[in-house]
């Protein structure tokens, strides 16, 4: 290179420096201050339902967003549409509610129940043989009535053990046996509920054909309740035919609601198969009016569940009470479900126009309500 050449060059190259560094100097305080005014925009987060700086998503995201937490559906191409939903609400409240008012009414009503037992055994003591023993028997339930009592009675106290279980076990048992024994114990008690509702159910329907013809009310009935079924007082014997007031109560309780427990559980124990239940409650227009379209199955086994727990839990409390008076609570009841045959004066005292019909038609000679010696 001439030397003419490189005197031109060198201070050409040393304006290009100068005016890049120039460029430097200006463009840099902007930059900074774009950054910063990122940072603090970001940190400050959408406002107005807009988001800020001028991206996809403005208030139009917002209500996007408002939609898919309320369970709009997409489409998706796979059978199970369920999952054209994102967020299902529902699952929450479900959550919240049996795990808050369900879990908390649910022993204050089972804990309260027994404390109403307790006090009223204290209160009013054993009801009496007020005559003693006549040692007269007289047959009140024949094998089939006495095999499907049992049955069901059997099934129910442990449909109600694993069920209750399955709502207080992680809080009640788990502490208690640990872990692994806690496992084997649910996993084994989900398949024994599940197995041992189909004799519930069938106990339930023969209960039902067996008993129903002598649990339609009548007004000796009103009697027994208006005398509050002689429970309160050590001489009262209000008047009753087979069953008392009382006792069809019980009948009716566990024929209805024995028929809601196995319309909700099977709803259960086949998710999304049949909506049996959901299909009664749209029926009854209760539930089913407000079920949104979009949501197939997912609430009505949220609504299935709930009721069949809330259900469950009434259930046991009117067990509770029941099996009270066939055990503890009434001298001589228990032999009813248990040999077959009650003593005469029991049932004088407490069945006293059943024994009188069933003794007076002749043509039926033997049969229930006959007497017979004692063994
Ligand atoms: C240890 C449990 C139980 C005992 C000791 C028991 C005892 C009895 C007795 C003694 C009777 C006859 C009462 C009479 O002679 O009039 C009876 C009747 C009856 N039981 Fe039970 N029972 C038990 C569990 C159950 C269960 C779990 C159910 C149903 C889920 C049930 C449903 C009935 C019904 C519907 C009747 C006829 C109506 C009545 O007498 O109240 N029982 N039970």
């Amino acid at each position: 290179m001439s030397f003419s050449r490189m005197a031109l060059t060198v201070p050409a190259f040393a304006v290009m420096l100068m005016l890049a560094f120039a460029a430097l100097g200006l463009t840099a305080p902007a930059a900074q201050a774009q950054s910063s005014e990122q940072t603090s925009a970001s940190s400050q987060g959408p406002q107005g339902g807009a988001v800020p700086g001028e991206s996809l998503g403005t208030t139009g995201s917002a209500d996007q967003w408002r939609a898919i937490r309320d369970g709009l559906q997409g489409s998706v191409s796979i059978p199970d549409k369920k999952s054209a939903i994102l967020i299902q609400s529902g699952g929450e409240n479900w959550r919240s509610i049996r795990n808050g008012p369900l879990m908390t009414y649910g022993s204050w009503l089972l804990l309260g129940t027994i404390i109403l037992l307790a006090l009223f055994y204290l209160l009013r003591g054993r009801i009496r043989l007020e005559k003693g023993p006549s040692g007269i028997r007289i047959e009140r339930f024949g094998a089939l009535e006495r095999s499907v009592h049992w049955m069901t009675a059997v099934s129910f106290i442990l449909l109600a053990l694993t069920g209750i279980n399955v709502l207080w076990g992680r809080h009640v048992l788990l502490p208690v046996v640990g872990p692994e024994a806690f496992s084997v114990l649910t996993i084994g008690g989900k398949y024994v509920h599940n197995f041992v509702a189909f004799p519930f159910m069938l106990g339930v329907l023969l209960m039902f054909v067996l008993w129903v013809g002598q649990n339609i009310p009548n007004r000796h009935d009103l009697v027994w309740f208006a005398k509050g079924g002689g429970m309160f007082s050590k001489h009262s014997h209000p008047p009753a035919r087979k069953f008392n007031g009382g006792q069809k109560i019980i009948f009716w309780a566990v024929a209805l609601g024995g028929l809601s427990l196995s319309l909700s559980g099977l709803a259960l124990m086949f998710p999304f198969e049949f909506g049996l239940w959901a299909k009664t409650f749209a029926f009854l227009n209760i539930f089913g009016a407000g079920l949104p379209e979009a949501v197939p199955g997912v609430t009505e086994m949220q609504l299935s569940n709930l009721w069949h727990s809330i259900l469950g839990l009434v259930m046991i409390a009117v067990i509770l009470a029941h099996i009270y008076i066939g055990t503890l609570g009434m001298e001589g009841a228990f032999a009813a479900m248990g040999s077959g045959y009650v003593d005469e004066n029991w049932a004088r005292e407490h069945h006293n126009i059943w024994v009188e019909e069933m003794q007076s038609s002749s043509d039926k000679a033997p049969a229930q309500g006959q007497a017979q010696p004692a063994e």
